[in-house]
């Protein structure tokens, strides 16, 4: 490691108050404040997801975090705009999965909309306000400049996804503080925001492992390893090719403080988690889960899925069916191309094993 990167290193662990370098990505639908707590404690940096938490709900998570550590922690939001319904695609969509919905006894005509997903605001920034957290960081861009100045007057150290050198280029020219390089492998969904065709998009992307140095090159601000990543020696690697933090997901999902479901947590304790693909069945947006059979049979990028994140409406009903009956074919089942980290052992624990080879 060359004596820039690792002077780089130190001084983002000074200004984020942590002892490892060794974020744990904020995994929306699968996480509360507990498993950012034992991160926190162990000495990384948890994290909350707030994208499908209501304002009242992130105040009551924040409170109970507070309560708990004193550590820093991150607090995580989504920034995309939100689409205009497009009610030919949805009767497109609906129609895809009406023979399921014959198969499930499920009357399409009487699901209701979901909780989708929502992005950053001036109501979130003020719910916020009262636990200056210590950290925000955001997927698919950054808020507006008025928003993003808001968070920084809380004294908040912002971060950002990249998966691009432009991404990363664009991010640290509007007031990112360092920039996560997202890799191809990474679980959960695709931060990219520049190019939104998600067939333009995803083909310009690149694995973990060739964005890092070349946005490590590029970039005056830190850069943070995500993607694919699950144990000390991918830690150690991401390190030597100028991260100067990594940030891991989904070697997080079996541990006791993840509310990971019971099909997901089957799927990625099974053979069936060394086959994942990006999909946009579940949200609109394209993000990487374990294959199944939605996914199979209807094709992971299916063009009439709705816009994120209105594609969750249709979905969700026929996901409880089979849920019910222990069985993962809409779920879901988000994962990285690396599951073989996945533990079930306690969070504080998988933390420090990932900083073993430190
Ligand atoms: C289950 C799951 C949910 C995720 N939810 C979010 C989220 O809410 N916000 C976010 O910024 N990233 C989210 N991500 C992406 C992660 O921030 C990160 O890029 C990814 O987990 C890193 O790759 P890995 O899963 O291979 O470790 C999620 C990832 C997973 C696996």
């Amino acid at each position: 490691m060359s004596h820039d990167a690792s002077a780089r290193r130190t001084a983002l662990l000074q200004r984020l108050g942590i002892a490892l370098p060794l974020l744990q990505a904020p995994m929306a639908g699968v996480q509360d404040h507990l498993l950012a707590v034992a991160v926190s404690e162990a000495g990384g940096l948890g994290a909350l997801p707030a994208a499908m938490l209501t304002l009242d709900a992130l105040a009551g998570e924040l409170t109970a975090l507070r309560a708990s550590t004193s550590r820093p922690f991150n607090v995580n939001f989504f920034c995309h705009v939100p689409p205009t319904p497009d009610p030919a695609r949805e009767s497109l969509w609906r129609e895809a999965l009406a023979p399921y919905y014959d198969e499930a006894g499920i009357d399409a005509a009487s699901i209701a909309p979901g909780a989708g997903r929502m992005p950053f605001s001036e109501a979130a920034l003020q719910a916020i306000a009262p636990f200056a957290p210590p950290v925000v960081s955001f997927h698919f861009g950054l808020p507006a400049p008025e928003l993003l100045a808001g968070v920084k007057r809380l004294g908040a150290f912002v971060l950002a996804s990249a998966t691009t050198v432009d991404e990363g280029l664009w991010l640290e020219a509007h007031g990112a503080d360092a920039v996560i390089a997202q890799g191809l492998e990474a679980g959960g969904h695709r931060g990219h925001f520049l190019d939104t065709d998600p067939a333009t998009a995803l083909t310009r992307q690149m694995g973990t492992f060739a964005l890092l140095p070349q946005l490590a090159a590029a970039l005056k601000v830190p850069v943070i390893a995500a993607g694919g990543i699950a144990d000390a020696e991918g830690v150690a690697a991401a390190l030597a090719l100028g991260a100067a933090a990594v940030q891991v997901g989904t070697a997080y999902l079996l541990c006791p403080e993840a509310t990971t479901s019971a099909v997901h947590r089957a799927a990625l304790a099974s053979e069936a988690a060394r086959h994942t693909a990006l999909t946009t069945l579940f949200t609109g947006r394209p993000a990487r889960g374990i294959v199944n059979r939605a996914m199979c049979e209807l094709g992971p990028l299916n063009p009439a899925a709705p816009a994120f994140p209105l594609a969750t409406t249709a979905i969700a009903p026929l996901r409880q069916w089979a849920e019910r009956q222990g069985r993962g074919d809409f779920s879901p089942l988000w994962s990285g191309q690396n599951a073989r980290g996945c533990r079930a052992i306690p969070a504080g624990e998988l933390t420090r094993a990932l900083a073993a080879r430190l």
